[in-house]
């Protein structure tokens, strides 16, 4: 399994070539833990969270379980979070989705398992809260906490304005995070306003601590808690001052850190052809010119003094990068011949935000242009509806 360690970040961030690849690493990492104390007579206490990121991570627990007998029956859980007016069976409860995605597949206790309950009142809630986090410590405190990021920079459910000190409790969902969960519940109007969440305090507290990370929409968010400033605006950063925190990613979601995004910004690099066309290309969109008006200054000023030297001048390597990206430029897709092209589209849209332009010009060349959608709606309509 190859990974790598990203260069110059404030958390020690793993790229993987897949998110399936770097789920097996967590749960390798988790079983080990889990066997080690299992030997030793000792509990596992693992923190833990649910969303779409950590299901690679459950099901590869589960097959450890089965195939390789893993033993749950000392392990504790503590999850991070829950919706607020939720009960733990509604189909959107966390306690729900933990119990069919995870729990009731391994030999865990009962007894062990802890998920903020959703049903408390308002009233109760400090309480309540003040009573999760003594569970924690009771246990021991958490030995591994996993996490996930959310597109606010949010863990757990701290959203930005939460304090590195803040503890479990009561708040209140930002609509980025409501409207990210607006597919689960079949329409924004329906997420719940409120969750109960441990703090960032609280996760600080876990001894190690695993955040990942999947896909090119959380690229952008994964920079910024990783190489920007630590800020409350982006709880995530407040990982940066945790001892033992490693960032694991799959290339999708690594996309934007310096060193993958911009490597020549780091240090030196080897310029391949297809790192000239990225750099050229960046160059000419950081700077707002087109490519053949890029100037040697815009090179010397952006940290490409190298390049130019190696491949310029900047007329030249402006040239270059121009004829490459024309010679992409396909003004017959659907070739020559008269004919009739059938287009595939998943979804009703898909067709229109990926290939627009594509199929207006097949159009503008007389081929007759027919579209099959294949959606069948089971994702798109309740079970009990369905
Ligand atoms: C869930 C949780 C959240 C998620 C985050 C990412 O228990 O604490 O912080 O980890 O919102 O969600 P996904 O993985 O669905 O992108």
């Amino acid at each position: 399994m190859s990974c790598q360690y990203v260069p110059h970040t404030r958390i020690p961030t793993l790229v993987f070539a897949t998110s399936s690849q770097a789920s097996q690493h967590v749960a390798v990492m988790i079983e080990s833990l889990i066997r080690q104390n299992n030997s030793a007579g000792q509990p596992t206490v693992l923190g833990l969270p649910t969303g779409s990121t950590p299901v690679g991570i459950y099901r590869d627990l589960i097959r450890l379980h089965k195939q390789a007998g893993l033993d749950f029956s000392r392990v504790i859980t503590f999850n991070l979070d829950e919706y607020f007016r939720l009960s733990a069976d509604d189909p959107h409860s966390y306690r729900r989705w933990m119990q069919e995605t995870f729990f009731d597949q391994v030999n865990i206790r009962t007894e062990n398992i802890h998920i903020p309950d959703g049903t408390i009142s308002q009233d109760t809630a400090d309480e309540y809260c003040a009573g999760y986090e003594q569970l924690i410590r009771r246990a021991g405190g958490i030995d591994l906490q996993i996490l996930g990021i959310g597109r606010t920079g949010h863990i757990g459910f701290n959203e930005p304005g939460s304090t590195r000190h803040s503890r479990t409790r009561l708040t209140t969902l930002d609509p980025v995070t409501r409207r990210d969960a607006a597919g689960d519940f079949f329409g924004e109007e329906n997420v719940p306003q409120q969750a109960l969440t441990m703090g960032v305090g609280t996760i600080l507290e876990a001894r190690k601590i695993v955040i990942l990370a999947f896909g090119e929409h959380k690229a952008e968010i994964v920079q910024r808690a990783v190489e920007g400033e630590m800020t409350d605006a982006i709880t995530a950063s407040f990982l940066q001052k945790h001892p033992d925190t490693t960032f694991i990613l799959d290339r999708a979601a690594a996309g934007e850190l310096t060193a993958v995004h911009s490597p020549w910004m780091v240090g030196p690099v080897e310029w391949t052809p297809a790192l000239i066309r990225r750099a050229v290309i960046w160059l000419s969109l950081t700077v707002g010119k087109a490519l053949l008006k890029l100037s040697d200054d815009d090179f010397r000023e952006h940290e490409l003094y190298e390049l130019l030297r190696e491949h310029g001048p900047a007329q030249r390597l402006g040239r270059r990068v121009f004829d490459e990206m024309m010679k992409t430029i396909c003004t017959h897709p659907g070739g020559t011949e008269p004919g009739t092209i059938l287009v595939f589209s998943p979804h009703p849209d898909d067709d229109v935000i990926s290939m627009g332009g594509t199929l207006i010009r097949l159009l503008g060349h007389n081929l007759r242009v027919h579209v099959a959608y294949r959606t069948s709606g089971t994702i798109a309509v309740f079970d009990h509806d369905a």
